[in-house]
């Protein structure tokens, strides 16, 4: 049985920094070069702070807190590569992640030559309203997009870098633009990843040489040393990543920005992101990646299940295969079951889960992955009360499954063994409600649920049915006799009211 804890949110923080930083290894740039507890952090951390706890942010945060469930989106010109250069597989030898979206630095491909990638960008499958109509239909509340990644390449259109999807490709659309309205049509909220101080092909030694501090730098493996641009890291913050993410808070609607990667960013910048988006519109909520804990939302760490509840806001991020980018051989796709167990196993201890899908280089989605999330979707309709909204119990989950997920290679290597049965239950709340959801509907039509004793409660509904509900105490359990439903095969959530 896990119980829930309350931490206060500094050390919330600190904890999901922890976890990240012990899990995520190799660590891409895990927090920026700042010292904890130097005089320079303390006085950025003063200043910070107010923004951080100002109704605005917090409106922010209860928008989030209340959509729970997200798709992340990783699209770009390495999505037309599927995770082969020149014949080789990312698998074949490299450096660095093996996920999709590191092509150029795994096979260190030269800048010039990964430019030429904008050239054959042409994904004129690509519909901003189906997309968005998949992550409805999947149950998803909102969206982040890759608007850059590591590769340097913008999505939309900038003033300040012509690398971009309007001035650079045959494509010559605004993709961000694009999402952002049929979002804000479709009702979920939008927001986008920028990758700050990793940038292959303008962001220099990503700040090796200035503000790297550690004798063996352990992110060496991360930045471009094999074809650098000619600047300093900070010239390339002024001048190139900083006024893209000012681009982007000013001429999109955004809920949430997730900055990543610090590497070595030092505090002063990271303090500067996070007033920039401030000055913009400061219900946006800030990554903690954009690095020295300037961060609005935690995170356990890429495909990582959090062993501990929080109650600071966080969000889970997973892939739906082993990778963010479009892979075109990994087929290893997450189930729908498995994809409930990560929603459930995130969101019962307090969580967000954003889930994320690589479209191929035409702009399709991979269908199995999508028909996998559409289950889900299927599940969430009949039983989202217990999700959607909701906050940690004192208990987060019973029942003898227990599944530790480290991170991507970690899944990828051991794979995923569901072994939930139907004596697991996981718990969420949400004013004087209290779900108990089941994954596995028992065989007897009888669920035995033992963290209720102490609970007073005077009903329970089955979501989805209309049938009334026996139940009795016994010694150490509550006893639930399940009406039949038609769809209890991912399944079933029950509502228990005070
Ligand atoms: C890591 C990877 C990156 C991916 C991200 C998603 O930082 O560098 O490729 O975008 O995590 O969380």
């Amino acid at each position: 049985m896990k119980r829930y804890f309350f931490v206060v949110p500094s050390r919330c923080v600190a904890i999901l920094f922890l976890i990240y930083s012990t899990y995520s290894l190799p660590a891409a740039g895990v927090n920026g070069s700042g010292i904890p507890g130097s005089p320079e952090m303390i006085r950025l951390h003063k200043l910070w702070k107010p923004m951080n706890a100002s109704p605005a942010k917090q409106r922010g945060r209860d928008r989030f807190n209340e959509n729970k469930y997200g798709m992340f989106i990783h699209w770009g010109l390495y999505s037309q590569c599927g995770g082969v250069w020149k014949g080789e597989r990312m698998e074949d030898g490299g450096t660095g992640p093996k996920v999709a979206e590191w092509i150029m630095r795994r096979k260190e491909i030269p800048r010039a030559e990964y430019a030429t990638l904008a050239n054959t960008f042409n994904p004129v499958k690509f519909d901003a309203d189906d997309w968005v109509s998949i992550a409805k239909a999947a149950g998803m509340k909102y969206m982040v997009i890759t608007s850059k990644h590591h590769d340097g390449f913008a999505l939309f259109d900038s003033e300040v870098s012509d690398f971009n999807v309007v001035k650079a490709t045959p494509f010559r659309r605004d993709v961000i633009r694009e999402l952002e309205q049929a979002c804000e049509r479709g009702g979920i909220a939008f927001g986008v990843y920028y990758s700050h101080a990793l940038d292959w092909r303008d962001g220099g030694d990503s700040g090796m040489k200035d503000f790297c501090y550690d004798e063996k730098p352990k992110q060496s493996m991360f930045v471009n040393d094999f074809d650098p641009a000619a600047v300093t890291f900070s010239d390339y913050i002024i001048q190139k990543s900083l006024p893209q993410v000012k681009e982007l808070v000013s001429n999109y609607k955004l809920s949430e920005i997730w900055l990543d990667t610090p590497i070595y960013t030092p505090p002063d910048f990271s303090f500067r992101f996070y007033t920039t988006i401030y000055d913009a519109n400061p219900e946006i909520l800030v990554s903690q990646r954009i690095g020295n804990e300037f961060g609005d939302i935690g995170t356990p760490g890429d495909n990582v299940i959090p062993d501990e509840a929080s109650e600071n806001t966080w969000e889970g991020i997973a892939t739906t295969n082993n990778s963010w980018g479009f892979k075109s051989y990994d087929k290893d796709w997450k189930s729908p079951q498995e994809t409930l167990f990560w929603l459930l196993e995130n969101v019962s201890k307090g969580g967000n889960f954003l889930l994320n899908v690589g479209p191929d280089g035409s702009g399709l989605i991979p269908k199995q992955s999508v028909d996998n999330l559409l289950a889900v979707g299927q599940w969430l309709k009949i039983n989202g009360a217990a999700i959607y909204g909701t906050k940690p119990w004192a208990i987060t989950h019973e029942g003898p499954a227990g599944i530790s997920i480290k991170g991507t290679e970690h899944r990828s290597k051991h794979g995923f063994q569901l072994n939930v049965t139907s004596e697991d239950f996981w718990f969420t709340k949400k004013g004087d409600k209290l779900y108990v959801i089941g994954m596995v509907w028992p065989e007897s039509g009888t669920a035995i649920v033992r963290s209720l004793n102490d609970y007073t409660f005077t009903d329970i509904k089955l979501l989805g049915s209309a049938k009334k509900i026996s139940w009795r105490k016994e010694f150490d359990a509550i006893e639930v006799d399940l009406p039949e439903i038609e769809s209890k095969e991912l399944g079933y959530a029950l509502e228990l009211i005070r």
